[in-house]
């Protein structure tokens, strides 16, 4: 079968690759009909959340239908759509039933410390092969696997396989209640939902920061205040339309590759030293990179979102980070956020305990998250896809990819 795999940082490759076969009696064999692309992946390929190991398969979104079962599957049958929900679980463990499926004790195969279990990640969240393929195994699947109903499509359904609960979640972190005024730093596919989840949450004022005009317009259009950060310091901006007192709640929607501002009073404000500190922390959180033209470089600010999220926010404010950084990255402000009694919230999104709601809003038209999906590419453009992406080309938003060659 053809799948997206990585050879090495700036180097991903369509490929033929082996058919997953049943290993556990517990797994299940998907068939996919829909993929996509994430800012994750742009990470994993850009350097800055490393450790894959060359010929894994990419991807950790995906729908599908249920091709094979381990006879230990009891609540599926072959034949049933299903949306692939990108952390894995075991469904048994003290954590599942708390609901924190991340944080599962049995799915990652280097043990209970090792963290977060997911598809087409590095070899210490488990190396499991993923979801940018014909077909995928799926561990743990009664557990994992969701049935989807009619109603709901495929191009709303991959959406809700990681993105729409990652920014749902992000925004139960950041405490969003009604009235609430909330910052979205980033208007990238997981930041628009953030923006749709605090309009769910009956946020009262949303300002959405990011430089790229087409995601600020995206932003515009579902009610949300645009901050473009190359125009005017972001910070400034958010005091000076909140009377002085800053945001409420602050959403960090961005991650480890954030970018400095390239020009406006933003870039001006940053010093020698700062620029110098910037400059050290992409060494130690990117000490591979492989920049090939204008594709595959790590940001330049790997902690500019987190300084200015504590900056913006109004004392006594909630702070929630869902923009993946890797295990390297020490850069926090704690003294300022100390200083104004924030709350800290982060994580990565317990994937599997959203779906039952989010599935529920999507089939009665609460929310449409297929809109985000500017492009569909079949699997033979992958590559090209995942080029166009990480150089964030106008309009661009979330790329779905047709995993079926034929
Ligand atoms: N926690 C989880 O479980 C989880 C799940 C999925 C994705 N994520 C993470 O969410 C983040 C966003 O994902 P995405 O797919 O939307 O990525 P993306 O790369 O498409 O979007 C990131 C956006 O941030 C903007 N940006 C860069 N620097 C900025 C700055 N200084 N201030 C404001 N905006 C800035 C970029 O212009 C871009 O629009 C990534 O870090 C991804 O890894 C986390
Ligand atoms: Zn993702
Ligand atoms: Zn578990």
């Amino acid at each position: 079968m053809k799948a997206i795999v990585f050879h090495g940082i700036g180097d991903i490759r369509l490929d033929s690759v082996r058919e997953p076969k049943i290993q556990e009696q517990t797994d299940a064999i998907v068939r996919l009909t829909a993929s996509a692309i994430c800012g994750t992946d742009l990470h994993i390929i850009r350097g800055t959340f490393p450790g894959v190991k060359p010929g894994t398969v990419l991807g950790h979104e995906g729908v599908g239908v249920v091709e094979e079962l381990g006879k230990d599957v009891r609540n599926l049958k072959i034949g049933d759509r299903v949306v692939i929900p990108s952390t894995i679980c075991c469904g048994y463990c003290s954590y599942c039933r708390a609901g924190y499926t991340a944080q599962c004790d049995n799915a990652n195969p280097n043990g209970k410390e090792a963290g977060t279990a997911f598809f087409g990640g590095p070899a210490t969240a488990g190396a499991f092969d993923g979801l940018q393929a014909e077909l995928a195994r799926i561990p743990f699947a009664a557990a994992n696997l969701v049935k989807l109903p009619d109603e709901v499509s495929d191009d709303q359904a991959i959406v809700l396989s990681d993105i729409f609960p990652t920014a749902y979640f992000g925004a139960e972190l950041a405490e969003i209640k009604p009235g609430k005024t909330v910052a979205v730093f980033g208007c990238g596919p997981v930041g628009q939902l953030c923006i749709a989840s605090a309009k769910l949450m009956r946020a009262g004022r949303i300002f959405a920061i990011d430089c790229i005009e087409s995601r600020l317009d995206a932003a515009r259009a579902q009610g949300a205040e645009v901050i473009d950060f190359n125009e005017e310091d972001p910070i400034a901006a958010l005091k000076r339309l909140t009377g002085g007192i800053g945001v409420d709640r602050a959403i960090d929607a961005v991650g480890v590759d954030a970018v400095a501002p390239t020009g406006g009073p933003a870039r001006k404000a940053i010093g020698k030293a700062e620029q110098k500190a910037f400059e050290e922390e992409v060494e130690t959180v990117a000490p591979k990179q492989k920049p090939d033209g204008d594709n595959w470089h790590p940001g330049d600010a790997p902690s500019i979102v987190l300084t200015w999220a504590v900056t913006g926010l109004a004392k006594a404010g909630t702070l929630s980070i869902i923009g993946v950084y890797p295990q390297t990255a020490k850069v926090f402000p704690i003294g300022m956020a100390m200083n104004k009694n924030l709350t800290l919230r982060m994580g990565n999104c317990n994937h599997r305990a959203y779906l039952p709601l989010l599935i529920e809003l999507v089939r009665t038209d609460a929310v449409d998250p297929s809109k985000l999906l500017t492009q569909h590419e079949p699997m033979a453009n992958a590559v090209e896809a995942y080029k166009e992406f990480d150089r964030r080309q106008p309009g661009w938003i979330k790329v779905e990819l047709q995993p079926q060659m034929h």
